[in-house]
């Protein structure tokens, strides 16, 4: 069959893969294909068993898969043949050198736009999908244009704004789609390629076009934005618990006011997740880099009060379980950075468990997807760790339960039967507020919300 378009997707992870996938099932008269440098990668794409859990992949993908959509690992191949390459590499926070820790590693995203320039024999579309820096597409531009010949690339930028966990809702009906270019002919050609593909299913009033800066800006800066409402009420909650005052009637007043909004307002042990904490970092770095300290520090703080938050949690259930965790099991319910997701990239639960570790405890973990993950994140411990995914057989014999993913499964549990099992006096520290602390209390337990009174009989 001859495709209208062939469009290619390179890296096949938690970005790359589901906005393709979601392509192909909206364009069916488009080739799509995914590429990674990582063979497992692709030939778990190609199986039964995805690499990545999102609710309602797995049928678009059965429904595409060997229709208009297809998963290789020959990325020379592929660059050759396909016109309209989405550059989905991941672009860690880096770990050496100049920016250690605070700016974007961008080696994977580089050496794919050497590969881009080395195997094309015709003009392309190169779309920055990957999150990055200000100024990359300049960059990848000028490795682009460093070939000879006569053929020309054009660079968009069009971020990703899709959420772990509702990946297929946030693609199929995104409140917006933001495609940036040059505002030469070119770009406003290329501009108009791309927003032809979205419009297959996006309504036009949600696909915004602007300058190429603005667009790369435009994502740090949502992600800055959403990070900070977290941090926002997570600090309010540290006063709430000083002052009994109930953070969930706080958020609600507070959200109720339609100009600040109700979402995002949810306190908890933090935000986890791959990209909220690099971003940010980047976005720092980028302030110094322009020499913009003060603006950098403000943002900087969003971070600081993500690891305070951390900490208070650690220090509630050392102090609540009067100062000792030594031998002590405790059972920590989910690892994964959210619900809906096996993902645990940066889930605050990888720093708790090592400090209650630190502190001699004996760990159960329970998570319905990310046990796997959670088993490689704590590969280097040396404390006692179980891994049980039956929560009722992870909490027997515990002495506390720690929430720490607001997993649907959690609020349902029969809290009566776990009570029975566990060691008394019992407790619970519901990390995301998600359980049902006055009949949690009234079973037996003590209870230690995040931002709240806690329930206690001591
Ligand atoms: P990921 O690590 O899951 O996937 C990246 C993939 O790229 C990996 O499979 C890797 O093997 C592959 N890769 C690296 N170099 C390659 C190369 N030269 N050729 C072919 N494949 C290569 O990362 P992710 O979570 O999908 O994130 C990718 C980008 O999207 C990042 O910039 C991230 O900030 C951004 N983003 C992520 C999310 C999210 O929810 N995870 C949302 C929006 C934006
Ligand atoms: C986030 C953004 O929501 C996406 O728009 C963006 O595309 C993506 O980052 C990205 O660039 O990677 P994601 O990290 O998948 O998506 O998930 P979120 O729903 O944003 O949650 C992030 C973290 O914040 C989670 O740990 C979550 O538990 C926490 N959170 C969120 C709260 O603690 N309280 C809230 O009210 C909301």
């Amino acid at each position: 069959m001859e495709f209208k378009k062939n469009i290619l997707g390179i890296g096949a992870g938690y970005v790359g893969a589901p906005s393709m996938v979601m392509i192909a099932a909206k364009c069916p008269d488009y080739k799509v294909t995914v590429v990674d440098i990582n063979p497992q990668r692709i030939a778990a794409w190609n199986s039964e068993e995805l690499p990545v859990y999102e609710p309602g992949l797995e049928e678009l993908v059965r429904q595409t898969r060997g229709r208009n959509l297809f998963f290789s690992s020959d990325v020379d191949k592929e660059i050759r043949e396909n016109d309209i390459i989405f550059v989905c590499v991941n672009t860690p926070t880096k770990t050496f050198g100049a920016g250690a820790g605070m700016a974007a590693d961008l080696q994977y995203w580089e050496k794919t736009a050497r590969q881009i320039l080395e195997n094309s024999q015709s003009s392309k579309i190169v779309v920055e999908k990957s999150t990055l820096p200000i100024k990359t597409a300049q960059a990848m531009e000028r490795i682009l244009s460093s070939g000879k010949g006569d053929i020309t690339f054009d660079v968009l930028s069009n971020p990703e704004f899709m959420a772990e966990g509702t990946a297929v809702s946030d693609l199929e009906n995104p409140d917006r789609v933001l495609i940036g270019s040059r505002e030469t002919p070119g770009g406003l050609a290329a501009r108009r390629q791309l927003v032809d593909i979205y419009a297959r299913w996006i309504p036009p009033e949600k696909i915004i076009t602007s300058n190429i800066w603005s667009a790369e800006l435009s994502k740090l800066v949502a992600n800055a934005f959403l990070a900070q409402r977290v941090s926002s009420i997570n600090s309010i909650s540290a006063l709430c618990e000083k002052a009994d005052a109930d953070i969930s009637e706080v958020a609600y007043a507070v959200g109720m006011d339609s100009r600040i909004g109700a979402k995002f307002l949810k306190a908890g042990i933090g935000f986890g997740g791959s990209c909220f904490k690099k971003d940010i970092l980047n976005l720092v770095y980028l302030c110094r880099f322009y020499g913009l300290p003060e603006v950098a520090d403000y943002w900087e703080s969003v971070v600081r009060i993500n690891e305070y938050q951390q900490d208070r949690f650690i220090a509630n259930v050392l102090q609540s379980m009067f100062n000792t965790l030594a031998g002590k099991k405790i059972c920590v319910l989910g690892f994964a950075f959210k619900a809906d997701t096996g993902d645990t990239r940066e889930s605050p639960a990888i720093y708790i468990t090592r400090k209650l570790l630190a502190e001699h405890a004996d760990v159960v973990i329970s998570d319905p997807k990310a046990l796997a993950n959670a088993a490689s994140d704590l590969a280097d411990e040396k404390g006692t760790v179980r891994y049980v995914e039956d929560p009722y057989e992870a909490a027997a014999g515990c002495h506390a339960l720690a929430v720490m993913t607001d997993w649907e499964l959690y609020r349902r549990l029969d809290y009566r039967k776990i009570y029975k099992s566990m060691v008394k006096p019992a407790f619970i520290f519901d990390g995301r507020n998600i359980l049902d602390h006055r009949h949690c209390f009234d079973i037996g337990f003590n209870v230690f919300p995040i931002g709240k009174p806690s329930l206690t009989r001591f």
